[in-house]
């Protein structure tokens, strides 16, 4: 008994030696300790021996044991060290790699949205966001737009679950203003939309912002004067806005506005197509059924709302002909915007 005591610890101990991962030092564990391990064997072997000798072998066995595990724990608080250590170097950062930090830049959508947030805010709207997860009602129904109409074709919904979607507008806005907010009313609302379109010039997600007023006495010319501020400031003094009948079923009149190319002026080049005019948002006078639809008085009340895509205005502003480059983020791109 005495003699294969010996042999298992000496191979033991000599597996022991070569192992030099925690790794190795487990599989060595299992080998000698394990649930079929050589030592528990040996207590498993106790019931062959007369009784009178067993409970002397079973302390012998006992000790093999808990010398082997002391030696087991030693090596592998030693090994989990030396591992720690060669993680630890193997990871460094060189924080001398880079000498001279690069700022960031502000990203130039981000760039043109506060511009034209601003200029609006000087205007006198106040600026309002809204949940970008939205509901069938806001996105859709509270805009004139039920269940099977037509014009939910125009705007490829992103649908979450039944009554949920991303918005694929910000004009949800104007029925969540509305709702708890009596007149005057004269409000922006910037924000991601989503829409199920990919191409050079449509992103599934993109930037609007929202713009409503609600008053009485609010005219087609309110709407016309206050995009036309919007345009000479954020384009040149001599921008003219054009309006060309069009249909949106929360807006009535509804109208698609174009600018001057600010490209040639109106002369007309490939920006512009030679038509001398570029089209840059949808807009009108809120359709009255809206208006009841959110609980305002539409005999009391009038109002106008636009919508204009972001990337469409930083697009033109800057030249700039695929609007996937905004998202690519290559930092060459970025750094053209650098103030
Ligand atoms: N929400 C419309 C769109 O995304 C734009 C719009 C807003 C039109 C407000 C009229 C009034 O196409």
């Amino acid at each position: 008994m005495t003699d294969k005591f010996l042999a298992i610890e000496t191979t033991f101990l000599q597996e022991m030696a070569n192992a030099n991962s925690t790794q190795q030092l487990q599989e060595v564990k299992v080998k000698y300790l394990g649930k079929s391990g050589e030592v528990t064997l040996l207590l498993r072997g106790i019931k062959d021996y007369p009784a009178e000798q067993r409970p002397e072998i079973g302390n012998k066995i006992n000790e093999l044991r808990k010398k082997l595990e002391a030696l087991l724990d030693e090596k592998t608080a030693a090994l989990q060290q030396n591992e720690l250590t060669a993680k630890l170097n193997s990871q460094r950062v060189d924080v001398s790699l880079t000498s001279s930090p690069q700022a960031g830049t502000i990203h130039p959508i981000t760039m043109v949205k506060n511009e034209i947030s601003n200029l609006l805010v000087t205007m006198g709207f106040e600026v309002l966001e809204g949940p970008e997860i939205e509901t069938d009602y806001y996105n859709f129904q509270a805009l004139n737009i039920p269940q099977d109409h037509p014009a939910r074709d125009m705007q490829d919904t992103f649908y979450i679950a039944p009554g949920i979607l991303l918005r694929t507008q910000t004009s949800p806005m104007q029925a969540r203003l509305m709702e708890v907010k009596k007149p005057p009313i004269k409000m922006i609302a910037p924000g991601k939309v989503y829409r199920s379109d990919s191409d050079a010039s449509h992103s599934p997600v993109f930037n609007q912002i929202e713009g409503l007023v609600v008053d009485e006495n609010i005219t087609l010319c309110d709407l016309k004067g206050t995009l036309e501020y919007l345009a000479q400031n954020l384009f040149s003094k001599d921008t003219k806005v054009r309006f060309r009948p069009s249909y949106f079923p929360f807006t009535e009149p509804s109208v698609e506005v174009d600018l001057t190319c600010s490209n040639c002026g109106g002369k007309g080049c490939s920006l512009c197509k030679g038509t001398g005019w570029i089209e840059v948002l949808g807009a009108g006078m809120v359709n009255p059924q809206v208006l009841e639809n959110c609980g305002v008085d539409s005999q009391r009340y009038t109002g106008f709302a636009f919508g204009l895509g972001v990337e469409r205005i930083a697009m033109i502003k800057y030249g700039i002909p695929d609007i996937r480059l905004f998202y690519e983020n290559d930092v060459r791109f970025l750094r053209q915007f650098k103030k």
